[in-house]
């Protein structure tokens, strides 16, 4: 099947780029183990940073703009999509999976299979996330699925996602308004936290302190990439590796990532670089009202 062309190369099904979405920054978390694990893999990521936050946001609305998000990748080819938000993944995946015509991977099955890898009893089992997400009960829904019979329950932590979202990762205001959100759980300290926003991988540290050393913090940014690669391989979809093939993989050349924002480019560019690890030098922007 003939490819579209991604940084202005004609590719091959399997060359096409990876979508990779969420409300704003904090998918990155995901974009960076795809690149560390897969580093021939080339990938779109979008933010709808002008939307942000989703989490106060109903689900229909969510899920509205998930679908046009998932219309924005249609548009520009990628072989398949990682909704890398759980507020997006709670209100969307399951009708993206039905619809899309490309695999659609969220961030909530392999959040929980993580978790449950981790997880020893016989503490219970927090998850913080966002308004959305915890009222929607997805993450009980999928630690169920997976067997899980023990107690699991959600705390909404809106001051995070905005704290995330501005770049504010650590400091003593950081800290303190941790652990004031925290305090529920002081008294009655889970064993496992899974940290069900992407947004909250850069507070992991601060979450930490305000919970101590004996309780495990689960990031399902690792195990996302690890089930979109892995779907990738099922599919004979993976690039080529460098050395072989041309276009995005050639040898020695770096696969071609590209970033979009639905709000500010600079800002994005500046907070986002954090998150991924190494600097985001180009920045574009879309109306993601016009999919
Ligand atoms: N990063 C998103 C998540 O994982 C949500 C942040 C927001 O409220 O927009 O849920």
């Amino acid at each position: 099947m003939d490819g579209r062309a991604i940084g202005g190369k004609r590719t091959g099904f399997s060359e096409r780029p990876i979508g990779i979405f969420d409300s704003g920054v904090g998918g990155l978390a995901v974009a960076r183990n795809v690149a560390r694990l897969a580093p021939h893999e080339p990938f779109i990521y979008l933010a709808d940073s002008g939307r942000f936050p989703y989490g106060p946001r109903p689900l229909e609305e969510v899920r509205r703009f998930t679908g046009q998000a998932l219309r924005f990748f249609a548009e520009k080819g990628t072989k398949l999509v990682i909704i890398a938000c759980n507020t997006a993944t709670a209100a969307a995946l399951e009708e993206a999976s039905r619809t899309s015509p490309m695999p659609v991977v969220g961030v909530i099955d392999p959040g929980s299979r993580a978790a449950l890898a981790t997880h020893r009893g016989p503490g219970w089992l927090a998850v913080l996330g966002t308004k959305a997400t915890i009222d929607s009960g997805a993450y009980p829904r999928a630690l169920r699925g997976l067997g899980f019979g023990g107690e699991a329950a959600g705390l909404a932590c809106p001051a995070f996602v905005l704290a995330a979202e501005s770049g504010e990762f650590e400091g003593p205001a950081v800290e303190r308004m941790v652990a004031d959100a925290l305090g529920p759980l002081v008294g009655r300290r889970p064993s496992t936290v899974i940290l069900g926003c992407t947004h909250f991988a850069p507070l992991a540290r601060a979450i930490s302190l305000a919970l101590g050393p004996d309780v495990a913090i689960v990031d399902p940014a690792e195990e996302t990439a690890r089930e979109a690669l892995d779907i990738l391989r099922r599919e004979g979809l993976e690039a080529p590796a460098a050395g072989g093939g041309s276009g995005a993989a050639d040898a020695g050349a770096e696969p071609v990532y590209r970033f979009f924002t639905s709000g500010d480019p600079e800002h994005f560019r500046a907070v986002g670089g954090r998150l991924f690890g190494r600097p985001i030098l180009h920045v574009e922007t879309v109306d993601l009202e016009r999919y």
